[in-house]
């Protein structure tokens, strides 16, 4: 039987353009990009030129965009770089662990954190936002794109609030880079992380935007790499990666791929909900849906679905569907034609369907 793959948010292959520019870096341009040799020239050169790309990307200046090992590092670096004991964070319920189990971490340390619940659509009220403000509130952290619903949080307008009264605002973009035009100027941002493996780049590199200015202390110390603002010899290979990814995702919101995946994405959608009993968790801001969701491989309920109000047994039937920008015409009419089947079949063994659980 065919296989298909339908979980681009958890992670997404390298495009062949990746793989073709990573190639050279890994036995030919080997050096260390701290070298002051040639063949640490060669690295160097290579990172200067992926740096220019990804600000770019970002829409900021070459000395804004500090490489790191992607969306954990960045979320971990906002948080244990800017609180400190007595600082107040607010973050919302539906941020991804990387959020939230470091923001966890710092409640031993005297950083208290306020977590805003979404509506039931999934959204975050920015005036939900507003309210948990305190005097001592140091960094607002909300996430561009959930990773389960899909649903796109009103990012601009929650900057604002934070820039109005003076607190830090970071945004997990992981979800969203790529997909939707990016312009952290326009986010208004301090800071903003973002991850290759999700957008067909390589696993274990990313990117962090920091706003000239923002006090941020590095996470990891021992070296003058990143501008000293993340130590560790350059993953040169990774670098070059994250950059081609960046740069084929501009190309792809110019040259109608994002608009062939929407389709895609809706098509998909419209046919799974003609099934009797299906439903779309999470509307994004326009009154459409979003997409739709699960947390992988767990057994409890999604944390995101619960925080929207779900039923625990409407939130463990739910399956996130999200689609790799490779995605074919033949891979759509095959997810339609076995999910329908498979619905049923798990239907029938079901202990809530049967009226057996509660
Ligand atoms: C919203 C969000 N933030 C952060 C991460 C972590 O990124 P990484 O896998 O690069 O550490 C993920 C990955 O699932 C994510 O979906």
């Amino acid at each position: 039987m065919p296989r298909v793959y339908m979980d681009a948010n958890a992670t997404t292959p390298l495009l062949p353009e990746v793989m073709e520019a990573m190639r050279p870096y890994w036995m030919e341009h080997f050096g260390n990009a701290s070298s002051i040799h040639q063949h640490g020239q060669q690295g160097r050169t290579a990172v200067d030129r992926a740096r220019e790309t990804m600000a770019r990307f970002f829409n900021c200046h070459d000395a804004e965009v500090v490489f790191n090992s992607g969306g954990t590092e960045g979320d971990n670096t906002a948080i244990f770089g800017l609180l400190h004991p007595g600082d107040h964070f607010i973050t919302t319920s539906i941020e991804h662990s990387a959020i939230l189990e470091a923001a966890k971490r710092l409640a031993r340390h005297g950083v208290e954190t306020t977590f805003v619940a979404p509506q039931p659509s999934g959204l975050i009220d920015p005036v939900d936002i507003l309210r948990a403000i305190r005097p001592e509130t140091r960094l607002i952290s909300v996430m561009l794109a959930n990773n389960e619903t899909g649903v796109l949080q009103p990012v601009e307008e929650i900057s604002r609030i934070a820039n109005e009264t003076g607190i830090f605002f970071h945004i997990d973009a992981v979800q969203g880079a790529g997909k939707i035009e990016f312009d952290v100027r326009r986010f208004g941002c301090h800071l903003l992380s973002i991850s290759a493996h999700k957008m067909h780049g390589p696993k274990g590199i990313g990117a962090m935007f920091v706003r000239r200015g923002t006090p941020i202390e590095p996470l990891l110390v021992g070296g003058s790499h990143e501008r000293r603002q993340r130590a560790g010899t350059e993953n040169v290979p990774g670098i070059v990666g994250l950059a081609k990814a960046a740069e084929l995702a501009m190309h792809s919101l110019d040259d109608g791929t994002i608009y062939r995946l929407a389709q895609f994405r809706d098509r998909l959608e419209a046919a799974i909900l003609q099934l009797p009993g299906t439903g779309v968790n999470g509307v994004g801001e326009d009154g459409k849906p979003g997409g739709s969701a699960c947390h992988s491989g767990a057994t409890e309920p999604s944390h995101v679905l619960m925080a929207m109000g779900l039923d625990k047994n409407r939130a463990r039937a739910s399956l996130r569907f999200s689609l790799l920008k490779t995605v074919t015409e033949s891979d759509i009419e095959h997810v339609l034609r076995v999910v329908p089947e498979a619905v049923e079949h798990l239907r029938a063994m079901s202990p809530v369907v049967a009226g057996t659980l509660a």
